[in-house]
């Protein structure tokens, strides 16, 4: 095959008659076109990859001066926050970033949620997010047992056992996913496999798809509405504008105001008050002391309350099991949003009063769980929890009719601000 013809010269165009750089380039970003109207919500999309990017450069760092045994781990990140150079700040980058992920991609899915960006055609985008997000929770829950901390033993002891309220394979199940009876040094060794290179590898490449998804079908927007509908004679969308410049110039301002707060976080609440990084995580752990409280870090809490909102049996079944099922569908129930909302409009600016109802609803319920799960229970925050669960769960189900039934506000024709 002859070598095709490229406007770039020098360099640049050596290499994209081999490998056509250029088109991707032109593709992806100089000819991307990327809807006018987007607000600070847009933001979170390249924040994220800047949080993914930061976990991955400390996380290398931290891995050498780490030692993955149950006999050295502790020692070891003490060893990294006082002895190794800049040790502190790697390791504080890190465990910040685990929860600014978490900020950053709650607010990303918030967003997806009020502008129907999963909606057709972007069901795929959304599951890739989805995944994306579940492989998350794997990689922060592995990461978290790592420091071998009180927090870290037996927060990693109560969710694997959760899979042990599976019937008949359960116990061995568990035994399975530990390597051993108990946790053990070789449920670390394993974690920190997973931790540090399986699991981040596959989100990188869901990453990839997820934005490659994305740029196939275009960016949605505020207005919820199709810029590709309006071309102008050159086959450009009149609301459309170059993704770089524009957008690119326009994303350090959120990198400037996030970079900004993190700094904040990491030099003057590292802890969060022990929401970052719990207390009972600076005692190694000691498989003879169960702490007090054990509660999981805050991103997780949502759930965690819905796993301790059901106290009764069912059906034969004991309320552990029942538990786990309603987590598990509380996150398995998001896989399938795009085909529970059969609105005729995508953002919540034009759908109806029922639905801004039900995501303010939905939010409220969420923050409240989120709070419940983690604290100690009692009978009146058991009954919230409930309550909460019951939101939680209706805003999905009840979704098909409402979405149906109410009547939605006209859609312009053009973006508006
Ligand atoms: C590592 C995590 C993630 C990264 C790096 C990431 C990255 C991005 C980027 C760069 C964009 C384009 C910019 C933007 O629209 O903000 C985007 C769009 C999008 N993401 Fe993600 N994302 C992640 C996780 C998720 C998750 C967990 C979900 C939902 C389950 C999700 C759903 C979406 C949707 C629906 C869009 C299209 C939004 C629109 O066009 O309005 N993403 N993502």
């Amino acid at each position: 095959m002859g070598l095709r013809k490229t406007e770039a010269t020098g360099l640049v165009g050596w290499i994209d008659q081999r490998l056509s750089i250029m088109d991707a380039w032109n593709n992806h970003l100089a000819q991307y076109w990327a809807p006018k109207n987007f607000n600070v919500w847009y933001f979170f999309g390249s924040l994220a990859l800047l949080v993914l990017v930061n976990q991955i450069l400390t996380g290398i760092w931290l891995t050498m001066s780490y030692e993955p045994s149950a006999e050295g781990a502790f020692a070891s990140v003490e060893y990294i926050m006082r002895d190794v150079e800049m040790g502190w700040l790697i390791r504080y980058m890190h465990s910040t970033g685990a929860s600014a992920f978490f900020v950053v991609v709650y607010l990303h899915m918030l967003r997806g949620i009020m502008y129907g960006s999963y909606q057709k055609p972007r069901e795929l985008i959304w599951i890739f997010g989805m995944a994306i997000y579940l492989l998350l929770m794997a990689e922060a829950f592995m990461g978290y047992l790592l420091p071998w901390g009180q927090m870290s033993y037996w927060g990693a002891q109560v969710i694997v056992s959760l899979f042990s309220a599976i019937p008949v394979i359960g116990a061995d199940l568990a035994q399975w996913v530990r390597g051993d009876y108990l946790i053990s040094g070789i449920t670390l060794n394993r974690f920190f496999a997973l931790h540090v290179i399986a699991l981040p590898l596959v989100i990188a490449g869901l990453v990839v798809l997820h934005i490659l998804a994305l740029h196939e079908v275009g960016s949605n927007n505020p207005d919820g509405i199709d810029i590709k509908d309006n071309k102008d004679a050159n086959g450009k969308p009149v609301d459309g504008i170059a993704f770089h410049p524009y957008y690119t110039v326009k994303d350090i301002a959120g990198v400037a105001v996030f970079l900004f707060v993190f700094c904040v976080v990491i030099f003057f609440f590292p802890e969060m008050g022990g929401y970052f990084l719990e207390h009972a995580n600076f005692e190694p752990a000691n498989p003879l002391k169960t702490p007090e409280h054990i509660a999981p870090v805050w991103y997780f809490t949502p759930f965690y309350a819905m796993l301790r909102a059901i106290t009764f049996p069912m059906f034969g079944l004991d309320a552990k099991f029942w538990g786990v099922v309603v987590m598990g569908a509380a996150i398995a129930i998001l896989f399938v949003l795009p085909w529970l909302d059969r609105s005729p409009v995508r953002s919540i600016r034009y759908k109806g009063n029922l639905s801004k109802i039900m995501l303010v609803l939905f939010a409220i319920a969420f923050v409240m769980l989120g709070i419940l799960g983690a604290l100690p229970s009692t009978p009146v925050r058991t009954a919230l929890a409930q309550l909460g669960t019951a939101i939680y769960f209706l805003f999905f189900l009840a979704m098909p009719w409402y979405t149906r039934w109410e009547s939605t506000k006209p859609v312009p024709e053009r973006v508006t601000k």
